[in-house]
């Protein structure tokens, strides 16, 4: 691994220029492209690959020779990506990978999906690779790297539930979290679930002119904005009957483990750009992130958007609205609770349309496994550092699926840092964070070769 430094920061390169972007239509032959391109470096690092389509974008199988006796890892990843815009806010062009130093100093490779999750998937073929290169696998290794993370994996279950006799392994690997912070590397033990909603007001059959009707009518901009007002209290809580009804509560002793893991809550504000953090009362801003639900508004649009003033009542407003799941909530409760608190609060004039785009459970895994303690070696190993153990706000609804489907736990060993802006104009990968991730997935495959098998 230490002698390909160069040779995978380029083909990381080559993985980032496909605009593998999942939730637009008009990608759909980059989509393409990219996991056969991917299919075939799962080939050169030495194993079997092929593009398995899907009812929606395919998924990219790969596998190693099976030996008897051996422990199989099933590795799970994603090659689609998160939308580029607003392109403007790009310092070099998403999908035009570029190494240069980040804003304190450290090498990064930028482009859309460096850090999500391309860099992370990368780092594994990598490793495969110089396994094969070096000695052989000592393991049984099965990848899936999916091409519809970012929208919520629709047609992941489906294809699992087929494939379930092919996909038996012993335990999951997934490299889409990151570490605690720079020189603190992390096992997640923990991630939000989410509900995805979309929230549409219609009005009038067409925009009309504000000082004829305005009065007159109920505006769908205006009614929208009330009824998103009531989605949260005064104390910053989510206000939909029974929301908080199965959140667990944090343990005294969690709470003090999370509190020595040390947050400079000031440090966070200038980092992000806002006066002061907020949130829910009584938990620090760790808690809120980790273990607390929230709900957000993604994005709203009503009305005229173009330069300058145009009088008008719109004839519709819509907002996307997500909240982020704990342990016990269930993201079918969530979801049928959200959309009867709209219905019983939409205004009279206007008609109300909700609909769910994705749903997934929060996950919790075992802090106390031999996976686990394999996977703490590997890091330590890998970056020369002890990990910390943690959870995060993100989602990975795979996880459950991993579980329900498969039977087996999962191993989240993420190498991206907070400041990689995932999801958000120059994301970027630390090429230190390539290096010692590929290190600790080696590793990971020597660890767990010991483990023992169920079947
Ligand atoms: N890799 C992220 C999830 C993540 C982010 C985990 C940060 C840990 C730390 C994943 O690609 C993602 O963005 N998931 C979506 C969920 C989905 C259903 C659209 C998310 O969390 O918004
Ligand atoms: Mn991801
Ligand atoms: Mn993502």
């Amino acid at each position: 691994v230490d002698q390909s430094v160069a040779s995978s920061v380029r083909g990381l390169g080559q993985f980032l220029r496909f605009a593998s972007v999942s939730t637009d239509p008009g990608r759909a032959g980059d989509i393409h492209r990219c996991a056969q391109w991917l299919a075939r470096q799962f080939q050169e690092a030495g194993l079997a690959a092929t593009v398995e389509p899907t009812g929606g974008h395919p998924i990219v199988l790969a596998r190693s020779e099976r030996v008897a006796g051996r422990p199989t890892l099933l590795l799970y990843g994603h090659y689609d990506v998160q939308p580029a815009e607003p392109l403007e806010q790009w310092t070099t062009p998403p999908f035009e990978p570029a190494v240069r130093k980040d804003p304190h100093g450290f090498d990064a490779i930028y482009a859309r999906g460096a850090s999500d999750d391309k860099g992370q998937v990368w780092a594994h073929v990598q490793a495969i690779a110089a396994w094969n290169r070096c000695a052989k696998l000592p393991v049984n290794l099965l990848a899936v790297i999916e091409g519809e993370e970012e929208i919520g994996s629709p047609h992941l279950a489906q294809w699992m539930q087929e494939n379930r006799q092919q996909l038996k392994a012993d335990v999951a690997i997934i490299s889409d979290s990151g570490q605690y912070a720079r020189g603190v590397p992390a096992i997640t033990c923990g991630l939000r679930g989410l509900v995805y909603a979309e929230v549409m007001v219609h009005g009038p059959s067409h925009d009309l002119h504000s000082g004829i009707y305005g009065g007159a009518v109920a505006n769908p901009a205006n009614a929208l904005c009330a009824l998103l007002a009531t989605l949260h209290d005064a104390q910053g809580r989510v206000n939909v009957p029974g929301f908080y009804d199965d959140v667990a509560e944090l343990s005294a002793a969690q709470r003090q483990a999370w509190n020595r893991l040390g947050t400079d809550e000031p440090a966070m504000a200038a980092e992000l750009g806002v006066p002061a953090l907020w949130g829910e009362k009584g938990f620090s801003a760790l808690e809120r992130r980790w273990a607390r639900p929230t709900c957000d508004i993604n994005g709203l649009s009503s009305g005229y958007q173009g330069p300058g003033a145009k009088t008008i009542i719109p004839a519709s407003a819509s907002a996307k609205v997500s909240m982020r799941l704990v342990p016990n909530q269930k993201a079918s409760n969530i979801y049928a609770g959200f959309e009867r608190a709209l219905r019983q609060r939409c205004p009279a004039g206007v008609r109300l349309e909700v609909i769910q785009h994705s749903g997934a459970d929060p996950s919790l895994v075992s802090e106390d496994s031999a996976a686990l303690r394999c996977g703490l070696r590997a890091v330590q190993t890998g970056f020369g550092a002890a990990p910390v153990l943690i959870r995060e706000g993100g989602s990975i609804p795979v996880v459950g699926l991993i579980k329900s489907i498969l039977g087996i736990d999962t191993l989240l060993v993420g190498f991206g840092l907070p400041d990689d802006r995932v999801h958000s104009p120059n994301e970027k990968f630390d090429l230190a964070a390539l290096h010692a991730g590929t290190r600790t997935a080696a590793a990971l495959y020597q660890e767990l070769s010991a483990l023992g098998r169920s079947s």
